[in-house]
């Protein structure tokens, strides 16, 4: 009785809190101009609405105002800006393993292993996006590119860091137990698929206290003329807010202090959807450590100067991504005289380096990075008629920061030129389509342990029933028995193996060869 007293109570007094929290928030968004969202809130049922009204709570309307006036009115700086002035790298912040000699690469892989053998490495990765071209309702992480192994995104990069860690035991001053943290960003639309996703396989061997899960924050939906898109008559319309919300991600959700106390300095950052992404690269991370970058990123040299990627180079001094869009033909077609190469040629694949001190110092320039426009079909309330409609058309904009829009605040930036056929094949667009697709990403994966076996001195035989889908002999290789190539040697030297085939371990590899 006295319980049920005290609830009446409260009930009363939550509904007067309830109806004052709703008014000032229909005039905060009216204000706004936004005031559209309350259009069917009176028919919503009470528990829909305190929902509503919490969703909107969390919405800083005037920020998504400012961030969409100032992408919109401003879609490309080069091109708003005539005195944006481009120049190449500068040669001391570029250097390429296509013309390094054995060596020197050696010798940075030597200085990268080293740091991961004493727990100074970390890996963040990127896999919050929705995958909408790909058109899997799965994370792309979760996404099977056919090998035989069956092995998916997730699975593939989790045996890469375990490889590694044993590697890197090795080192002679190794700490007792290497450990390489895994920092996987997920977003709304990612969170929950992948985290049990993980929990389902036993984290793929990884110690589960070592994967750590952080989310990235959203942004409304908006239409072309900047009104907040609703997805119901009681929701917002929401979409994660770009890789580049990392950084506040990071920061926000903890993860820079769990950096510090594990004593992580140097982190590799990279996207869920290269298969043939190098985790943690001890080359790379050797490379930034040896420069003493603050922040580093990998290029892919450009295939021809009209390939539809972004370069890196100076915008008005400053390391910048150039839009292929930006950038005129002149200007692409430009020759560096000193080795003929493309001078606006170091193709942006999102791959990067970063000190923690660098990760700490974004907070004092995040709300100088700028959102850009992604245009896309967005399910949406028709506030005429109340219906949800599914558009054809592409009927509305994303606000997206982008994770390569810190690079101007660099220090000391690297830039690391590395083989496209070794390090790079993204899983972009559906099956079939012949470009980064399923079929592409299984292709390159295979070519490359071909490589693998015929730079160790071994023969290839390509067995009848070899299908050889897309080219590419049926051999894979697990990243628990090589992660870059190294190994193999002694194995296989001089002898043959025969395909289709895939080796799990080292000792299945010694049994296949002959
Ligand atoms: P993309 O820009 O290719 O987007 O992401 P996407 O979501 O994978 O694919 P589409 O455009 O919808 O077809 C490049 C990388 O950035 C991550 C992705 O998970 C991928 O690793 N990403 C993208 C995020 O982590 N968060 C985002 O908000 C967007």
């Amino acid at each position: 009785m006295i319980a049920a007293q005290s609830l009446s109570v409260k009930t009363a007094s939550s509904a007067t809190t309830y109806s004052t929290k709703a008014e000032q928030l229909k005039t905060r968004f009216e204000a706004a101009g936004q005031g559209h969202v309350f259009t069917y809130f009176d028919s919503l049922s009470a528990t829909e609405q305190e929902a509503f009204l919490e969703q909107l709570e969390t919405l800083n309307v005037e920020r998504v105002n400012r961030i969409c006036t100032k992408a919109t009115t401003c879609p490309s700086p080069m091109l708003n800006n005539q005195a944006a002035i481009l120049d190449p790298l500068p040669e001391e912040c570029f250097d390429s393993t296509l013309d390094a000699s054995p060596e020197k690469i050696e010798e940075w892989r030597s200085v990268g292993l080293d740091e991961i053998a004493r727990n100074k490495v970390g890996v963040i990765l990127l896999a919050g996006g929705q995958g909408t071209r790909l058109g899997s309702s799965a994370p792309k992480g979760c996404y099977n590119i056919e090998l035989p192994s069956r092995k998916t995104l997730f699975q593939i990069q989790a045996e890469r860091i375990r490889k590694l860690q044993s590697l890197a035991q090795q080192r002679p001053g190794a700490v007792d137990k290497v450990i390489i943290p895994w920092y996987v960003m997920t977003s709304g639309p990612t969170r929950t698929a992948t985290i049990s996703y993980f929990q389902g396989n036993n984290f793929f061997g990884l110690e589960s206290e070592n994967v750590i899960f952080f989310e990235q924050g959203t942004l409304p939906c908006l239409t072309f003329d900047g009104k907040i898109m609703l997805e119901s008559k009681g929701k917002v319309a929401v979409a994660p807010d770009g890789n580049g919300g990392v950084y506040a991600a990071l920061r926000g959700s903890g993860v820079l202090a769990d950096m510090a106390e594990r004593k992580v300095e140097f982190l590799h950052a990279y996207c869920v959807d290269n298969c043939l992404v190098r985790v943690a690269d001890p080359v790379f991370i050797g490379y930034c450590v040896s420069k003493n970058a603050d922040c580093g990123a990998k290029v892919a040299r450009k295939v021809s100067h009209d390939e539809p990627v972004g370069v890196i180079c100076l915008r008005n001094s400053a390391f910048n991504v150039v839009e292929y869009s930006e950038i005129t033909p002149e200007v692409a077609m430009a020759i560096n005289p000193k080795n003929g190469q493309l001078a606006f040629g170091a193709g942006n694949i999102a791959n990067h380096f970063y000190t923690l001190e660098f990760l700490n110092r974004a907070e004092a320039f995040e709300h100088e990075l700028e959102y850009h426009i992604a245009r896309k079909k967005i399910k949406t309330l028709d506030l005429q008629t109340g219906e949800i409609v599914t558009p054809k058309q592409v009927n509305g904009m994303k606000l997206e920061a982008f994770v390569f829009d810190v690079f101007p605040f660099t220090q000391r930036m690297a830039v690391f030129e590395i083989d496209r056929r070794d390090e790079f094949s993204p899983l972009k667009n559906a099956p079939g389509t012949r470009v980064d697709d399923p079929e592409t990403s299984r292709r390159d994966i295979l070519l490359q342990h071909v490589r693998f076996i015929q730079a160790a001195g071994g023969n290839i035989i390509v067995g009848k029933d070899d299908e050889q889908l897309g080219g590419a002999p049926t051999l894979e290789l697990s990243p628990m028995v090589t992660y870059y190539g190294e190994g193999l040697e002694e194995i296989v030297r001089g002898k043959s193996i025969q395909t289709p085939v895939s080796i799990a371990s080292l000792e299945a590899l010694k049994k296949a060869v002959f």
